[in-house]
């Protein structure tokens, strides 16, 4: 299926220490033996996401993501299995001898391609701007006169595209890419016949991924009276979707968690300048106006964002909308405004590192003062002004997911407007009422069991789903944790359970494969050790296998932090088995009971009617038999 050597992927699987993988992406925190952090995957406010680093793996209790750290880039990356390997590979410089063969050169993504072809662009960007006679005598004094240091310009692998038609195309081309890469990364404009250089003559900022890769590029002119447009961008690709990117963010996570704020700018020069200038901790999210998918990835870092724009109105517009999305992220927002026509790039060139950390300080304001303040020099003599803007702040605060953030909040609010909280209240449940009468209902809260997936009490269907789902996945459970070990009369676990098995058929169908193929490699050998499954190469199953695995992962930490006694699990493996065997059975046939009593109560053909009497009288036996066993009384 896939043509890199088993050693190396072993090799791999081996170094790819789950710690520092998903490390890159959240911030871990240890709590008892695993680590924890707020989810990647979904939106939370909690931390659920745990990672086992004796285990080797990663599971989030609310969305149920889980697997190695094969999947964890998989996942967070969206890259396919080889792919993902060839991420880590490359993280823990493993080299991968391919076998190139043309199938295989067809068959790797479109993703991987366009993610090497942007990085050869880049390299070649800044090989233009340092090594070319336009690079050197345009592209680089441009940089230098905007006052970035050559350490800058290195850090943010910056560059330059040549005044020509096809540069970087020909370049590329002659190099063995292909057009269509070329093509589908927007570095080549394709019309007709002919074919040349989206970015020609501009400075060019590449855009890096979080995990570093390039995937796109913003080129700026340096011409300043021209008809042609100050910036020019990446279109969005495979590998770069805008409302997902912020400019920066791979240079400045490691600030934005140790500062545990991220600032967020507008421009690629204004990060450049905030960097340079030891603000660090710096993001735009250039080209598009913020967006829910950015806000979440800051999230990932921190829970703090304070807003760098400038101080005219177009500025005051972008500074609004950005605060309430950041709200609804569940994030905390401060506003900073810069003097009319000033950018945090002017102002920090203006009066120097020192004094911009100071004036940002100072002028750091939380939103409801940042609205009062707007909204006030209007407000102060004009009740309906004043109560407009009241409602204005109170929607802010009803963007907070967080119940004791809003109350706060609103207690605030009631202070520095002298108003009554009570008043305040009664305004807030108005206008959320009117939200939830408007067609599109927001966002389910966080972390509310989805009512999809909880059995309904009066869903009886869901509710005997669940039964079953519980008693299919304890066996499963139980076979996938112990599949290595021995009973104590030595005999290997795997086949013992396996054999009790023989005549039951699993309903869930993921589990049906599972226990498919614990039987096809117990038949190979007694003792299998769960990496097997945990590193099989569907995906599916590796998902599976990691989910059962780490079933417990919460329960036996209580127990070891409240020292209840608990006999160890493999001292009674073999009761265990017995009993999970049992309940499932028991379970079947109580199901297999229900279904023909319902069919009683429509068949009319008397012969029909005498068969499946008997039949559920038998069933009825076997229920009391196991129940028995199980020592349970079966009242019937
Ligand atoms: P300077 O004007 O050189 O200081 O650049 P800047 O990065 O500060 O740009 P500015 O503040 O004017 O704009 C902020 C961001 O908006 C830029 O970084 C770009 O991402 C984007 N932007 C500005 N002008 C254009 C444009 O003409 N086209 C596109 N697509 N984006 C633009
Ligand atoms: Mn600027």
């Amino acid at each position: 299926m896939f043509r890199i050597p088993q050693e190396t992927v072993d090799q791999i699987i081996q170094q790819a220490d789950i710690v520092e993988v998903v490390g890159d992406f959240v911030t871990l925190k240890k709590k008892g033996q695993n680590m924890w952090a707020p989810c990647p995957f979904h939106h939370e406010k909690s931390p659920s996401f745990s990672v086992s680093p004796a285990k080797g793996i990663y599971k989030c209790f609310g969305c149920g993501k889980a697997g190695n750290s094969i999947q964890f880039i998989m996942d967070i990356e969206g890259l396919g299995y080889v792919d993902a390997l060839k991420y880590l590979a490359r993280k823990y410089a493993i080299a991968i001898e391919e076998e190139v063969t043309p199938e295989l050169t067809q068959a790797q993504s479109e993703k991987e391609s366009q993610y090497i072809l942007s990085n050869f662009a880049k390299d070649y960007f800044h090989d233009m701007l340092l090594n070319h006679e336009q690079g050197k005598s345009i592209g680089l004094p441009y940089f230098k006169d905007r006052g970035l240091s050559m350490p800058t310009i290195q850090k943010f692998e910056l560059g330059y595209s040549l005044e020509a038609w096809d540069g970087l195309t020909s370049k590329a081309l002659a190099q063995g890419f292909k057009l269509e890469f070329l093509e589908s990364t927007g570095l080549t404009i394709v019309k007709e016949d002919k074919k040349y250089d989206r970015f020609r003559a501009r400075v060019m900022f590449p855009i890096h991924n979080i995990s570093g890769r390039v995937v796109g590029f913003g080129g700026r002119t340096l011409k300043s009276n021209d008809k042609t447009p100050k910036y020019v961008n990446s279109p969005e690709s495979e590998i770069y979707h805008k409302s997902d990117v912020l400019y920066g963010l791979y240079q400045a996570k490691q600030g934005i968690r140790s500062q545990d704020l991220c600032y967020l700018v507008e421009g690629y020069l204004d990060v450049l300048s905030l960097s340079q200038g030891g603000i660090e901790n710096v993001v735009a999210s250039s080209g598009t106006s913020l967006t829910e998918g950015q806000i979440k990835l800051i999230g990932r870092y921190t829970k703090n964002i304070t807003v760098l724009y400038d101080g005219d109105a177009a500025g005051i517009k972008a500074s609004l909308r950005g605060i309430d999305l950041i709200l609804e992220g569940g994030l905390n927002v401060n506003v900073v405004l810069f003097p009319d026509k000033e950018d945090p790039d002017s102002y920090i060139r203006k009066v120097g590192d020192t004094a911009f950390k100071q004036y940002i300080n100072t002028n750091a304001k939380d939103f409801i003062s940042f609205k009062t303040e707007l909204l006030s020099q209007e407000a102060e003599h004009n009740p309906v002004k004043k109560a407009e803007a009241i409602r204005e702040i109170i929607s802010s605060i009803a963007k907070i997911p967080d119940s004791i953030k809003r109350a706060v909040f609103l207690q605030r609010c009631s202070v520095i407007f002298g108003i009554e909280e009570q008043v305040l209240l009664t305004e807030y449940n108005k206008l959320m009422k009117q939200e939830r009468q408007k067609p599109a209902a927001p966002e389910m809260p966080v972390n509310a069991p989805n009512p999809e997936l909880t059995p309904q009490p009066e869903d009886k269907v869901a509710a005997d789903d669940a039964i079953l789902l519980h008693h299919e996945r304890e066996v499963l459970r139980l076979l996938l944790n112990y599949s290595a070990h021995k009973l104590p009369e030595g005999e290997p676990f795997l086949p013992y359970l396996l054999t009790q098995l023989e005549d039951i058929e699993f309903k869930i169908p993921i589990y049906a494969r599972l226990v498919a193929l614990f039987q096809e490699v117990a038949k190979q050998a007694p003792l299998v050790s769960p990496d097997y499954f945990i590193n099989y190469p569907d995906g599916e199953i590796r998902q599976e296998a990691v989910s059962l695995l780490t079933d417990k992962f919460e329960l036996s930490e209580n127990w070891e932090t409240h020292q209840i006694f608990v006999p160890r699990e493999t001292d009674m493996l073999q009761f265990a088995a017995d009993t999970a065997v049992l309940r499932l059975k028991w379970r079947n046939v109580q199901q297999m009971i229900k279904e023909n009593s319902e069919l009683l109560k429509t068949e009319k053909d008397f012969t029909e009617i005498m068969k499946i009497m008997t039949l559920i009288k038998t069933l009825q036996q076997y229920e009391v038999e196991i129940g028995a066993q199980l020592g349970v009384v079966v009242v019937r």
